[in-house]
């Protein structure tokens, strides 16, 4: 029989590869997996039980919130809350950014998008939860904006949780990725997928191709040519998804800016940074089209930026296809 390794046995083992780790890292680690594995019980049963559907208010970003936004949002707030290793949390959920009282010389910071792709909700598909934590730069006391407005290169560990077709979680602390299934007779996420690295070449192209007309010219440029060379286009609606997908098989996960949104739709803080850091840990790449994204200087926590991320031969190639056009367009 395979030995199971269990999320909470490899956070154990892994604490070790840092010299000075006091465990409080860990220890935080294992709180988010406690808190995906009720969210992912919730998720399970979200036909059933009164929790689908809009929960009547909108979000910082003014997006209808689902209940299934809120359960989870709360969820993980109380479990970090109760684990004493937080000393504020920063969610898409919230207006501003959350102190924690009883942990307030806590090290760190946790940012998160408690659940991704709400819109699929309803319908049954894919959708996740993606986190990133910091070490707060502030003193001791009570945590302030800038321990959350750090770079993405800051990140001392990120990652997500997609509930598909079984549940997984993914996470990096900066040596490489480990993904984790969850084992509902048993309760525990095992490793299942160790060491993930994405494949340099990709043949998929993942974008919400209905809004091609408002993409600018770059973009355009560049999904012509991904479909002539016969690449695949698949496209969840749930980011979570589309980058696990990317991860596995290779390919470019694109949200771009368009004449609605100069500045596209996803946030720096709760989802860009988080899922950048495990493709590029995963040996991928991913950038704004101009700048690497964990490089880019956060202003507000729910700023927004386009992003494209993926195998390094298509991210190369659609910055390749920037750099060139904005060359042309300076000399003429
Ligand atoms: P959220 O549900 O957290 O607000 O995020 C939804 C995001 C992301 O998951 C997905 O990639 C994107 O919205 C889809 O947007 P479009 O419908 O514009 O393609
Ligand atoms: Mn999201
Ligand atoms: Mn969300």
């Amino acid at each position: 029989m395979n030995t199971i390794i269990t999320l909470d046995e490899f956070i154990i083992q892994r604490q070790k590869d840092f010299p000075y780790a006091t465990g409080e890292l860990s220890g935080l680690l294992r709180d988010i997996g406690l808190a995906s594995k009720i969210i992912s019980r919730e998720v399970n049963k979200a036909g059933l039980a009164d929790i689908s559907g809009q929960a009547g208010t909108e979000n910082a970003s003014g997006e209808a919130v689902q209940k299934l936004d809120v359960l989870a949002d709360n969820l993980l707030i109380s479990c970090l809350q109760n684990s004493g290793e937080c000393c504020g949390i920063a969610s898409e959920e919230n207006t501003t950014y959350v102190p924690i009282q009883k942990s307030k010389n806590a090290k760190y910071v946790v940012l998160f998008d408690p659940l991704d792709g709400s819109s699929n909700i309803d319908v049954n598909v894919s959708i996740g939860t993606i986190f990133a934590i910091y070490r707060r730069v502030s003193d001791d006391g009570e945590c302030e904006l800038k321990d959350f407005l750090q770079d993405g290169v800051e990140q001392v560990a990120s990652g997500y949780v997609v509930y598909g077709s079984s549940t997984m979680l993914v996470y990096t602390t900066g040596k490489g990725v480990n993904g984790f299934t969850l084992d509902p007779s048993i309760g525990e996420f095992c490793l299942s997928h160790r060491d993930i690295t994405i494949p340099e070449k990709g043949k998929i192209y993942s974008i919400n191709h209905s809004a091609f007309y408002k993409f600018d010219e770059n973009t355009q440029q560049f999904i012509e040519e991904c479909i002539k060379n016969g690449c695949n286009f698949r496209y969840v609606g749930s980011m979570v998804a589309d980058v696990h997908r990317t991860l596995i098989k290779g390919g470019i996960f694109i949200y771009p800016s368009t004449s609605s949104s100069p500045n596209g739709k996803l946030r720096l803080l709760y989802e860009c940074n988080p899922l950048s850091f495990i493709i590029e840990q995963a040996g991928g790449r991913s950038t704004n089209g101009t700048q690497r994204i964990m490089e880019l200087e956060a202003t507000e926590l729910h700023q927004r930026t386009p992003i494209f991320m993926g195998s390094t031969d298509m991210v190369d190639r659609v910055e390749e296809i920037i750099t060139t056009n904005s060359k042309v367009m300076t000399k003429s």
